[in-house]
Formats: structure tokens, C-alpha cells, sequence
């Protein structure tokens, strides 16, 4: 039986429902953010970031750092290209036009790669792209939190790979990272950057990257300084490492945080939040506490059976091809007649929130439905069935009764 206050169930595409062991770990009486009980709990956080990505590479470094998915893209555009760099943007929704404008804010320049609303850029106009100029990296959303399309990682790192080696890999995994499959050593991947609030089940405020040895090779070798302060690698990563190139070389790096934290020895750059850390330790713990295929597995059952259900109901997916199709969430086109504005509320009185469209060219024509994390990890809650009946029913009370007879 959970111990949280009666509430409506929130299955949006995060901030999603949390176990109460998390959010209880954040009643955690204050202490030092250097004393040694919270070094070594920020130290395992860190370690297991490794276990959740998949990365036995010593050179690879975990961040978590107080701020949100878009700090993420932020300590991509400041320390890992420059200005007047060309990147690729892979765009499949509303967060690639943000990633882009992220880079343009640094004087990068970023060149998106299209799709049609609910599909993905395809490999041969990818390759296209990366043989017509050099890019210094290329970005994907993992998941398009706005459109519920999924990506395939692995296939672009692998033709990345191929096709021009030496462009960096960087992956947006705000809406992928716990409830998709990530392997960062075998797929070659150069930046996996997150958030707390997802599918790792933690309350927002937390900044999460993966980032490969190649990568921080880039940012030692930078002509210019990062054009910020609190995300500038140069604050957070040691002073220095085998291979130092001409930035480091000359302003050095001041601090080691990460590393430091990961051997458990105390560090400060910027007041990290321990009970924000003592929640991730937590989440991650469970996580951990199952193999990670089997995690990803009922993401996609659960996500399958949403899925039918919604087909079932004579309605269609944003994302309309299987190999489309997140694993996390699903965004639903409307019925001829239904607004969101009136079906949403008829699903709160059920006690479920959905969340509202957010793909700017058809905001009003769609809702999404967020499953990742214990509402689909935890076999004592109800939450999808709950759902899905309160979707059927509210349908109906908005007059959606044809879609009904059709079940
Ligand atoms: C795919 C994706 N990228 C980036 C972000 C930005 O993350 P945040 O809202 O935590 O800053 C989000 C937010 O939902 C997202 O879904």
C-alpha cells in the first residue's frame, strides 16, 4: 500500500508517478554536501549511471548535476563544438527544433534533417547529409517526448561510424533512458544526456549525461573556451587527462567533481541537492535490482497492450509504423469531434492525467499517454488498466460513441 496522499494517477510523458521509497529518500535529514555518508551515496549514483548505460569504459564520465534535460543540451552546445561548428539535427518532433535552437544560441550552426510528423529521418537521406559536409556532431532524440516516435540509435551511430568517424554520436535520452534500450560502449555513442523525471523515476531537477572519452578528447582539444560557466566541462572534469590538447593545456581544468564523488572523496563545484541525489540512489537501486532486459521488456508489452487498446478503440497513434513507436509513451490523435480540452478534464474526474498535444503544427489534435516507470514496473498498482478503462469511458461521455461500437 503506498503512503502518499490520495492523488490523481500521472501517466504524462513525465514527470511520471514515483515509488514511495524515492520520494521518501527526499525526506532525508540535511547534511553536508561533502561529509562522507553523502559522498558515498553520490559516489554509487554515479557508478550505477554506468550499469544503467552500459559502459565498462574507464574513459567514459557520468554527470549528474543539478538543472533539467535542457541543461543537457547546453553542456553539449558549450563544450563539445564550437562557434561557426556545423552539427546535424536529427528531427523527429518538437525537441529537435529546441536542440537546434540550444546550438544557435552558441553561435553553432545547426542544420535539421526533417521528418514527416510521426517518422523519423531515414538512413539513406542521413548519409546523404553526412557525405555532403562535415559535421562535428549529430544529434537524435532517442524518443520525441512531443510525437512518441522512437529512434534507432543504434543503426545511425553505426552509419555515423562508417560514414564519418570522426562526427560525435550525442543522443537526447530525456525520454529513453530506463524504459529503452541504451548500450553506450557496443553502439559507439558519444553523449547520452537525461533527466531525473522519466523513466528513471526521480522528482525533476536533475541533469544526467553519459559522456565517452572521445568526446572530452574534443573538449581538451577546444581552440576556444566553453561560452559558459556553470556548464563548462572545465569545472567539472579533472584537471587532467592522458591525452591534453591545446585548451586544457593552457587553462587547465580546475576541478574533478565527478571523479571525485565516484571515488568517494568530497568535492565542490556548485551545491549538488543530497536529497535529490539520495532519491536517484534509490531509483537506481531498483532499477538495477532487476536485469535491465527485463525492464525494457515490460515496456514493451505494457506499451503493446496501450497500444491495441487504443487501435481497439477505432483511434489512431501519431507514430503509425511499429518500428515508430516508443516504448514509453504513446501520442494519440483525437477522434473527429473530440477536443482535448474537454476529454482531458473527463479523465481527471477518473483520476488519470494525460498530457495535451505539443507538436506545434497539431498541438489541438492529439493527447499523450505516458507509461514509463512504476506504473508499469510495479505489479500492486493499476495504473494502465486504469487508464485505458478511463480513456474507453471518458471517450464515450464526450461523445465519442462510435468508436465504442466498434470494440
Ligand atoms: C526528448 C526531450 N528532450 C529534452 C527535454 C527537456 O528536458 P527538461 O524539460 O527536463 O528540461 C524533454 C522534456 O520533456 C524531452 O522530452
Amino acid at each position: 500500500m503506498s503512503t502518499q496522499a490520495n492523488h490523481p494517477t500521472l501517466l504524462i510523458p513525465g514527470p511520471v508517478e514515483f515509488d514511495d521509497e524515492v520520494l521518501q529518500s527526499m525526506a532525508h535529514y540535511s547534511e553536508s554536501h561533502v561529509g562522507p555518508s553523502f559522498v558515498t551515496v553520490f559516489g554509487e549514483a554515479l557508478s550505477m549511471l554506468r550499469e544503467l548505460l552500459i559502459t565498462s569504459d574507464p574513459t567514459s564520465q557520468p554527470f549528474v548535476v543539478s538543472g533539467s534535460g535542457t541543461l543537457g543540451w547546453d553542456f553539449v552546445a558549450a563544450n563539445l563544438v564550437e562557434r561557426g561548428d556545423d552539427v546535424l539535427v536529427l528531427h523527429s518532433g518538437y525537441f529537435g527544433d529546441s536542440f537546434a535552437d540550444c546550438f544557435q544560441t552558441y553561435g553553432v550552426n545547426a542544420t535539421q534533417l526533417k521528418a514527416p510528423i510521426g517518422s523519423r529521418p531515414q538512413l539513406p537521406e542521413i548519409e546523404r547529409m553526412l557525405r555532403e559536409k562535415k559535421y562535428a556532431a549529430i544529434t537524435i532524440t532517442h524518443v520525441d517526448t512531443s510525437t512518441g516516435v522512437l529512434s534507432d540509435v543504434k543503426a545511425v551511430s553505426e552509419l555515423v561510424r562508417k560514414v564519418s568517424p570522426d562526427t560525435l554520436m550525442i543522443v537526447d535520452g530525456v525520454c529513453s533512458v530506463g524504459c529503452e534500450e541504451i548500450r553506450f560502449d557496443e553502439w559507439n555513442l558519444d553523449v547520452v544526456l537525461t533527466a531525473s523525471q522519466k523513466a528513471i523515476g526521480v522528482p525533476a531537477g536533475l541533469c544526467i549525461l553519459m559522456v565517452s572519452g572521445r568526446a572530452i578528447d574534443r573538449f581538451n582539444g577546444r581552440k576556444t573556451p566553453p561560452s559558459s560557466y556553470f556548464a563548462s566541462f572545465k569545472n567539472w572534469l579533472p584537471k587532467f587527462r592522458a591525452q591534453v590538447q591545446p585548451y586544457s593545456k593552457a587553462h587547465g581544468s580546475h576541478y574533478a567533481v565527478m571523479q571525485n564523488y565516484e571515488a568517494k572523496k568530497a568535492s565542490y563545484f556548485a551545491t549538488p541537492s543530497p536529497q535529490l541525489i539520495r532519491a536517484l540512489h534509490t531509483s537506481l537501486g531498483q532499477i538495477l535490482s532487476v536485469p535491465l532486459e527485463e525492464r525494457f521488456a515490460i515496456h514493451k508489452e505494457t506499451s503493446q497492450k496501450i497500444k491495441r487498446a487504443i487501435t481497439g478503440l477505432g483511434l489512431k497513434q501519431l507514430a503509425e509504423r511499429p518500428e515508430n513507436q516508443a516504448n514509453g509513451m504513446t501520442a494519440i490523435y483525437l477522434p473527429e469531434g473530440v477536443k482535448a480540452p474537454e476529454l482531458l478534464p473527463n479523465l481527471l474526474k477518473k483520476g488519470i492525467v494525460f498530457a495535451g498535444g505539443l507538436h506545434k503544427e497539431i498541438t489541438t489534435k492529439y493527447i499523450r499517454f505516458g507509461h514509463m516507470g512504476v506504473s508499469v514496473t510495479d505489479p500492486t498498482r493499476r495504473d494502465i488498466d486504469k487508464a485505458i478503462e478511463a480513456l474507453k469511458a471518458s471517450l464515450a461521455e464526450v461523445g465519442h460513441q462510435q468508436q465504442q461500437e466498434k470494440q
